[in-house]
């Protein structure tokens, strides 16, 4: 029985591929909507049914134009509200500014507690997302946070593979969980990089790896990937100490600058990456398989709107 009045999925301007395979999944059109900017630059919204009491989702991934998604997020929220829906819940797949979690310089702002208030304040119930920069932003809500996981299916994917002696290699020490997590999967070991960002320009230098990679096929596996700087300097360490053959798979392909380029390039096989934020055709390459996150959203909505466990999705 559902718990609210039937189900509307709703999404701006900044995935409708992935609204409409949500949708898709769940056997439902998507909600009717206009999200639209004035030649003011101000961005305007209208529902154009009625969700009063209804449990309303609105799909939408912070991707670039960030700010511009972000504001078409919570006016949508907004919307929603004063339009009386019962309960709403913002379907984030992916959360933009979680770099920004902690003063870690001096004089410095906490962007991803601040965009919490913000969507909160808007209007939202709850929060549907994946793979979050830090499990802890799940903390800067005050309303209930599902993070999903997208490190099961890309993980099937290589345990499909039948790889025969595999490395799984974590990016920092920050993402050893991620790293542990699939290594779990694939019945696997783990190595890692001690990486140094230098100041804030998007620079990053290995100073070591910690692990066996000599002679073994080694997966990368990240969050997110933004200039490429993290796994290409994962990669070439790799490839400095004789590993067999260099895979990368990671959630979020924000892909900006060169970095379709530097994979292309790069000793990576092949570049794993979901769909939680639209991929232009000129970002991808000849090494990019996309893998769709429809399905684990959808399933998750399903749930989230008649009452089921969540978190069941993974232990099964
Ligand atoms: C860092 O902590 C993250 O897990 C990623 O490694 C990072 O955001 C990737 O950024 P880039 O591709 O610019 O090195």
């Amino acid at each position: 029985m559902p718990v609210f009045e039937d189900l509307k999925v709703f999404g701006g301007n900044a995935h409708p591929e992935l609204l409409n395979d949500i949708c898709a999944y769940l056997g439902i059109g998507p909600g009717e909507i206009e999200v639209f900017k004035f030649s003011n630059d101000n961005t305007f919204v209208r529902i154009l049914e009625n969700i009063r009491e209804r449990d309303v989702f609105i799909v939408q991934p912070l991707s670039a134009p960030v700010n511009d998604n972000l504001m078409e997020l919570l006016i949508m929220l907004d919307a929603a509200r004063r339009a009386s829906a019962g309960r709403i819940t913002a379907v984030i797949p992916y959360y933009a500014y979680g770099r920004s979690d902690k003063k870690d310089q001096p004089r410095v702002p906490i962007t991803a507690r601040l965009v919490a208030n913000l969507i909160e304040v808007s209007g939202a119930d709850r929060v549907l997302t994946i793979d979050l920069h830090a499990g802890q932003i799940q903390g800067f809500f005050n309303i209930p946070v599902d993070e999903l996981s997208a490190v099961p299916m890309l993980s099937n994917y290589y345990l499909e593979k039948n790889f025969e002696d595999v490395v799984v290699m974590a990016t920092d020490v920050g993402d050893a969980k991620r790293a542990g997590d699939t290594a779990k999967i694939l019945n696997a070991d783990i190595a890692i990089i001690e990486k140094h960002r230098i100041g804030n320009k998007e620079m990053v230098e290995v100073s070591n790896l910690i692990g066996e990679v000599g002679g073994r096929t080694a997966i990368i596996v990240d969050d997110e990937i933004l200039t490429g700087g993290t796994v290409i300097a994962a990669a070439e360490a790799l490839v400095e100490r004789g590993a067999k053959e260099i895979w990368c798979g990671v959630t979020h392909g924000i892909l900006s600058g060169r970095s379709p380029e530097l994979i292309e390039n790069s000793a990576i096989k092949e570049f794993l990456v979901t769909d939680t934020l639209p991929i232009s055709e000129d970002k991808r390459g000849t090494k990019t398989k996309l893998m769709s996150v429809a399905s684990l959203l959808g399933e998750a909505i399903y749930r989230i709107h008649n009452g089921h466990s969540v978190g069941a999705m993974f232990e099964e």
